[in-house]
């Protein structure tokens, strides 16, 4: 058995030894930066926690994890682009330090280099494997998408909101853990269980994200705080917001989405945010996906000792404040 920290650290490892082209350098080299930069690296750590789960070899499921991460960095590099984001991971973005174009370019080739590895899993899994993989690849460019129409979009529900969310985000952990369990070898409907956990722990990750963006100190959370705010995205703290203002309220918002001066921007939009105890509601929205989650874990049949290992990640996650 193992614990999320010890697989962290075996995948900040392999993650070190992979080894990118030379040249051109400004291809390879933001590739690099950003693989380097850490983060929490949850979505490998859950493959291989889904793997372990199912008695799964954790250096056999490894170019499985190894491909989320790689796929996950490319969609930081693009979105960065998208959400025209100055910070990630406390650090310059990639688009900033080497142009647009060229961290177009990185991320596209990472999208390879991502299929590269998931080509080293053994060819009994490998179909299934690169289904999941791709079906999970397009959920993620689907709700991305969704994302930026949101936007320019005046009226989004909480339910257009929250499936936005499931396809940039959930479907990612989900399908994290279902290649962790499908390369293991575990039955379909085993499979299928852990998706349903990572997919309800990706909504309440992506929420926790949301607060953050707002309530997080610029100094652990490592992006630039209200963001979100400044890129008027239809957050759930937003669309809670609309849900719940008066009249004034609302024409006050509608002013500071079109404020050109940002600072003020996010300290009056984040002003109506307390009046209305909205970190609160986004919290107990972010607790019920969680929750969903562990009730999908509580009825999986595996070892009761590993199961703990990943209720006690889950839980974590919630708590974190990066
Ligand atoms: C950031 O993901 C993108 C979201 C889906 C919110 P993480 O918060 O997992 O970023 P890193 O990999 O730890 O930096
Ligand atoms: C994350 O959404 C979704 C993907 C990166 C695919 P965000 O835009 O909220 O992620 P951060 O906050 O920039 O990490
Ligand atoms: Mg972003
Ligand atoms: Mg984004
Ligand atoms: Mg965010």
């Amino acid at each position: 058995m193992y614990t999320p920290n010890q697989l962290q650290e075996v995948i900040e490892n392999a993650v070190r030894n992979i080894n990118y082209p030379a040249h051109p350098e400004r291809l390879y080299e933001p590739i690099r930066y950003i693989m380097s930069l850490g983060g929490k690296r949850i979505r490998p750590v859950l493959t291989l926690m889904a793997a372990d789960l199912f008695n799964g070899d954790i250096q056999t499921a490894m170019p499985a994890a190894l491909a989320i991460e790689t796929f996950h960095n490319f969609t930081l590099i693009h979105d960065d682009i998208m959400d025209n984001a100055p910070l990630r991971r406390g650090k310059q973005t990639v688009h900033e330090k080497w142009g647009v174009n060229n961290a177009i370019l990185s991320g596209d080739v990472m999208m390879v280099e991502a299929n590269k590895q998931l080509s080293m899993l053994n060819s009994t899994v490998l179909k299934d494997a690169l289904n999941t993989f791709n079906t999970t690849a397009q959920g993620v460019c689907e709700g991305q998408q969704l994302d930026m129409e949101f936007e320019e979009q005046q009226v989004v529900s909480i339910t257009d909101y929250i499936n936005m969310i499931r396809l940039k985000t959930a479907v990612l952990l989900g399908g994290a853990m279902k290649l962790g369990a499908q390369v293991a070898g575990a039955s379909v409907t085993d499979a299928e269980q852990m998706y349903e956990f990572g997919e309800n722990l990706g909504i309440a990750f992506q929420l926790q994200d949301d607060i953050l963006d707002v309530y997080g100190d610029p100094e652990k959370f490592g992006k630039q705080v209200g963001g979100d705010i400044i890129a008027n995205k239809k957050t759930l703290l937003l669309l809670k917001l609309k849900e719940l203002a008066n009249e004034s309220d609302l024409m006050e918002l509608e002013q500071q989405s079109i404020n050109k001066d940002h600072t003020d921007k996010i300290r009056n939009t984040t002003a109506l945010y307390d009046d209305y105890n909205i970190r609160e509601l986004a919290n107990v929205e972010m607790r019920n996906y969680s929750d969903n989650a562990f009730s999908a874990l509580t009825s999986l049949k595996v070892d009761e000792e590993r199961k703990t290992e990943l209720f006690k990640l889950a839980a974590l996650l919630m708590n974190r404040e990066y």
